[in-house]
């Protein structure tokens, strides 16, 4: 143990700190929802996670055994028309292209409800490494702390590109909040 604690304390202090005070109502439809689980740790059952590999959601399972955990790819959802009353996306825009994404926003925007909410939170990518890697200590409505980090070999990722893909889209946007090296999104299905 006693070895650790250099890396530990060096994973803390160069950690951004994230506090999720609260997620959406409803039914939720999580994209990319394996890894940690975080949507899931915190809405449980009411949470539908969606991840395109079956390793992603077996590493997050155990976490919330309850959430429903979905092996499918979220550009092509098998849901009818204004399934879900909200969405999130914590931290999966960056596993994807732009492409990808825009894809993704459509199916999301296609089976929420009007005036469904897609929450997302994402980092900003500026640097043009063959790897970035982001280290996070998230800190659930309960209290719970999580460190963890997600790697990804996307470059120059940011708010802008967000955004325009979820107007594109049809999404309103309701919130930008920009915290350094990660940001929160809220967008809203109005027609
Ligand atoms: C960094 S992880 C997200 C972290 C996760 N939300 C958590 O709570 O720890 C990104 C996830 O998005 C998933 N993903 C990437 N493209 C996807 C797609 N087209 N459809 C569904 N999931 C996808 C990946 O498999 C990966 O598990």
């Amino acid at each position: 143990m006693r070895r650790l604690k250099p890396f530990i304390s060096y994973f803390l202090r160069s950690s951004q700190k994230i506090t999720i005070d609260s997620i959406p109502d409803g039914s939720v439809i999580d994209i990319g929802g394996g890894g940690e689980g975080i949507i899931a740790q915190i809405g449980n059952e009411r949470i539908t996670a969606i991840d395109k590999y079956q390793s992603e959601i077996d590493e997050a399972k155990s976490n919330a055994p309850t959430a429903n955990w979905i092996r499918a790819d979220a550009t092509d959802l098998s849901y009818s028309d204004n399934y879900f009353d909200n969405a999130t996306a914590f931290f999966s825009g960056i596993y994807m292209s732009l492409e990808t994404f825009e894809k993704v926003c459509m199916e999301t925007y296609r089976v929420l409800k009007d005036y469904g909410e897609f929450w997302i939170w994402d980092a900003r990518i500026s640097n043009n490494k063959d790897l970035y890697i982001i280290r996070l200590q998230i800190t659930l409505p309960n209290g719970k702390k999580i460190n963890t980090g997600y790697g990804t070999r996307v470059r120059n990722r940011d708010i802008i590109e967000i955004r325009q893909k979820l107007v594109k889209t049809k999404f309103h946007i309701e919130i930008v909040e920009n915290h350094g090296e990660w940001f929160f999104i809220k967008a809203i299905k109005k027609k």
